[in-house]
């Protein structure tokens, strides 16, 4: 039923991310969303429209976080929505990260710009069943220190999930102590073996060809690496084929990929 038919949430907070991205934090009404770590939802305002977004928390009782870019219609108007204000939600859809095959190998998550958002789910995860996994890493890559996602919560990865966190920007500012570079110069410094890490990829379509190459080049199983792959998409449910590359239906057999399953899908990664 919740396929179909938004059901109404309450938006409990919200919370500014950046000057271009917004967390809120959601509850249904009677039930929990019982997502995995890389589902999203579609989220619908009435009288304007739908739009997917990626569950950013791990899966619990009590709600869930959406990070909201806002670039257009429906984006935007989630912008003006306030503590104690109504969404749509439709989900959770789509498949995430196959948990059976991450755990019990070391983890190397690479989140650039907007991909953290998905990826956080995964990071929570890790922090509240950290002995089910080995080593863990953690790549951030952003445009500029502005437009870094969650970076007050960096600290506590580090701390509370000895989760090696490294950080890097295209172009620093005044006071930035960090890397300045693309993330792929991080993937090398990494001291995890490839073939007993997992790794795991969300960001802008560009990022993909440079990390995949990496990875190739570091000898990483194909097997080992899992894309999170975005596309329009209307339905969420494998019916509309909006979503669809070359037959791949990234709503309902996506938007986590094993990267050896696509590799050979024209267009999948470009
Ligand atoms: C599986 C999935 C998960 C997503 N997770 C998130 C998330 O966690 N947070 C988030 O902020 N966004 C996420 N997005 C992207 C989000 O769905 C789009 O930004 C949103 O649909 C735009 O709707 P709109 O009505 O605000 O913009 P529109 O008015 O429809 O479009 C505004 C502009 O954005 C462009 N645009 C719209 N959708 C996309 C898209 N999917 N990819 C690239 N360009 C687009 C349009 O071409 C146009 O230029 C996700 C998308 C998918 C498919
Ligand atoms: S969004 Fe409709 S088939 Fe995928």
């Amino acid at each position: 039923m919740f396929d179909f038919i938004p059901e109404i949430a309450n938006v409990t907070s919200v919370r500014p991310v950046t000057a271009t991205e917004t967390l809120y934090h959601i509850r249904l009404p009677n039930r929990p969303l019982g997502h995995l770590p890389g589902q999203f939802v579609q989220v619908s305002l009435p009288g304007i429209g739908e739009a997917p977004i990626s569950i950013a928390s791990a899966p619990g009782r009590d709600g869930f976080d959406l990070c909201v870019r806002h670039v257009g219609n429906v984006t935007e108007a989630l912008r003006r929505l306030r503590a104690g204000d109504c969404v749509g939600i439709r989900g959770p859809f789509g498949r995430g990260v196959p948990l059976d095959e991450v755990m019990g190998r070391n983890v190397l998550i690479i989140a650039g710009g907007l991909g953290l958002a998905p990826l956080r789910s995964l990071i929570q995860y890790i922090l509240y069943f950290r002995a089910k996994f080995k080593k863990a890493a953690v790549l951030v890559g952003a445009r500029s220190p502005d437009a870094l996602l969650f970076s007050k919560e960096y600290k506590a990865w580090r701390q509370d999930g000895d989760i090696d966190v490294r950080v890097t920007v295209d172009v620093a500012k005044a006071g930035w102590k960090g890397d300045v570079g693309v993330i792929t110069d991080l993937i090398p410094h990494v001291p995890l073996p490839p073939a007993d890490t997992v790794s795991i990829v969300c960001g802008p379509p560009v990022m993909y060809h440079y990390v995949l190459r990496t990875l190739s080049r570091l000898h990483q199983p194909q097997d080992h690496i899992f894309l999170s792959l975005e596309r329009r998409m209307k339905c969420g449910t494998g019916k509309c084929g909006h979503c669809q590359i070359n037959g791949l239906y990234v709503c309902r057999e996506g938007p986590v990929f094993r990267y050896d399953r696509i590799v050979h899908v024209p267009e999948a990664v470009s």
